[in-house]
């Protein structure tokens, strides 16, 4: 199983560090524009190996596609990062540009590759890689949902001082302070609804302080996170690695699901070798069915700004 990761950034590297710690991958593949970057990553991440028993074969290449022939999976991680203030709406300039050369050099090398789509705007790039390549919907993945989730399962098991292995939640919608979705009335403490032991007030906090959870760390970091979005694009790499026909929300296509067509949003799919095998469809109150309209209304404006 071979698996590149486009960009060698905070959270490329971190992702490639994941994954090679998780030891299911036989070869991870990091590639970078800036030249030497990514070799000098694999290199480092290499010198990990004997230390964390893993081994993956890392390697790094700058820009010569060639060397993520015939991968499985690949990632695409590479463009800017926002700044603190900055919305990743922000980000769609440059990024697309980027995200669009990206996909169509690594399908040139891979044209059996599924694509988890990581640059923001996230949910407007993973609309992007489907406009420019015409891929089949089960082969674009677009990665927010995992994040914010663990971002709602941290916020909810620190406000019932409970372990986080006891929590369970799911954050749909777009991947924007805004657009995202906690579903709250989903969320469970060892299978018993969190409002048996939070107040709404306490509830609605919760779900405020998931929405921000990416602004929050880039006001404190300078820059946007990259171990938790490391660790979530590893758990969907692994799901498809592995077959593990596992339930991620992810961006994904649309086509009259959820009441939505022509758009990618968070949605709960299950991941297994095929990439995405099926979208679920979880019954969801009037209350978060308006908030997932007003949230696909957000991206749809966005992916407005592209230039298809
Ligand atoms: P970073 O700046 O640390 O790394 C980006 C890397 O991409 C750089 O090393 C740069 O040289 C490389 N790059 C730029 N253009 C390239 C090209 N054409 N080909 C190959 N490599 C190229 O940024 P970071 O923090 O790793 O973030 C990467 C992206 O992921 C950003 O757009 C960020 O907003 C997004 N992100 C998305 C998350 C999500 O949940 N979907 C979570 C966190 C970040």
């Amino acid at each position: 199983m071979k698996v590149t990761v486009v960009g060698a950034g905070a959270v490329g590297a971190s992702c490639a560090e994941y994954i090679a710690i998780k030891d299911f991958a036989s070869e991870v593949v990091i590639l970078d524009i800036k030249e030497g970057y990514a070799e000098g990553k694999a290199m480092d991440l290499m010198q990990t190996a004997s230390l964390n028993g893993f081994d993956t074969k890392i390697t790094g290449s700058t820009n010569d596609y060639s060397k993520t022939a015939d991968s499985h999976i690949a990632v695409i991680t590479s463009g800017i990062p926002r700044k603190p203030g900055m919305t990743r709406e922000e980000l769609i300039g440059i990024n697309a540009g980027i995200v669009k050369t990206v996909s169509s050099s690594l399908l040139e090398h891979s044209p059996n590759v599924i694509i988890i789509v990581v640059s923001n705007p996230m949910d407007t790039m993973t609309y992007l890689v489907h406009k420019t390549t015409g891929l089949p919907k089960n082969r674009i993945i677009g990665m927010g949902g995992a994040l914010d989730s663990a971002r709602f399962k941290y916020r909810l098991a620190e406000a019932m001082e409970a372990p986080i292995s006891d929590i369970d939640g799911m954050v749909i919608g777009g991947h924007s302070d805004k657009g995202m979705v906690p579903l709250t009335s989903h969320a469970t403490r060892n299978s018993i609804r969190v409002s048996e032991f939070l107040s709404d007030e306490r509830l609605e906090q919760v779900a405020a302080d998931t929405k921000v959870g990416g602004a929050t760390l880039t006001g404190l970091l300078g820059t946007s996170a990259w171990y938790a979005p490391g660790a979530a694009v590893s758990a969907l790499v692994q799901a498809i690695a592995c077959d593990q026909k596992k339930m991620f929300p992810c961006s994904t296509m649309l086509e009259g699901e959820y009441g939505l067509n022509d758009i990618c949003i968070g949605v709960p799919v299950i991941l297994g070798k095929n990439g995405i095998e099926k979208i679920v469809d979880i019954p969801l109150s009037d209350a978060e069915k308006a908030k997932m309209q007003e949230s696909a209304e957000g991206v749809t404006k966005t992916n407005g700004l592209l230039e298809l």
